[in-house]
């Protein structure tokens, strides 16, 4: 009974091993997501924020809400739940790149929008993108000014592939490889997915990775 515990323990951990390795010692996720999306909330506050409380250090993390959105022959663009989802979408993508280069800053500020009461989505309001330091006139002439920029065309090239194989949100994504099962383990229980790619680096000194 024993020894059959330890095997199966054995097998599970190589099948982590398998999914997820360090690049330069460091793990790189992409989380392709929409304002409204209930699943994308769950993860955000019970994966993503307790993971990186753990292992932000090794983490690069890129966030990019445009989800399903669709983008249509007269230019015009439909947003999974509707023009708040729109709305808030843009305003995430207008505040990420104001806080480019600073992870613990986005993730901060993905964490207010994504909790309640989902100031961007639900209230039509700019109070995390003012937390995180963006200006109202600057986050708000951002927003009303996707012609002035690209971040709308980066947003829907990044996420193409993602909800295309993956198929929901949010996608979850490690080191620009795309796969299916690493996306449902990490949407799971992310903090062990990244703990045994780390566990396998023993540059990181991470040890007792727990499933
Ligand atoms: C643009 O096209 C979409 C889809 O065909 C349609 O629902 C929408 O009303 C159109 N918008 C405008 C401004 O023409």
């Amino acid at each position: 009974m024993a020894s059959r515990l330890i095997l199966i323990t054995i097998f599970i951990s190589i099948s982590y091993v398998d999914c997820v390795q360090t690049v330069n010692g460091r793990v790189k996720i992409f989380i392709g997501l929409t304002s409204g999306c209930p699943n994308a909330r769950n993860f955000i506050t019970s994966q993503l924020v307790p993971a990186y409380a753990e292992y932000g250090k090794f983490l690069d993390l890129e966030f990019v809400p445009w989800g399903k959105t669709e983008r249509h022959e007269n230019g015009t663009v439909t947003c999974q739940f509707g023009d708040n989802d729109c709305w808030a979408n843009r305003l995430q993508r207008c505040v990420l790149n104001h806080l480019r280069g600073n992870t613990d800053a986005q993730l901060q500020y993905m964490a207010c929008e994504y909790r309640q009461p989902y100031p961007a989505y639900q209230l039509g309001s700019f109070q995390c993108a003012r937390e995180a330091g963006m200006g109202i006139a600057a986050a708000d002439f951002c927003v009303n000014n996707p012609q002035m920029d690209t971040l709308d065309e980066e947003a829907e090239a990044k996420s193409t592939d993602p909800i295309e194989i993956i198929g929901v949100v949010p996608s979850i994504v490690f080191n620009d490889n795309i796969d299916v099962s690493t996306h449902w383990q990490a949407f799971r229980r992310l903090a062990s997915v990244v703990c045994f790619a780390l566990a396998d680096d023993s540059s990181t000194g991470v040890l007792g990775c727990q499933i």
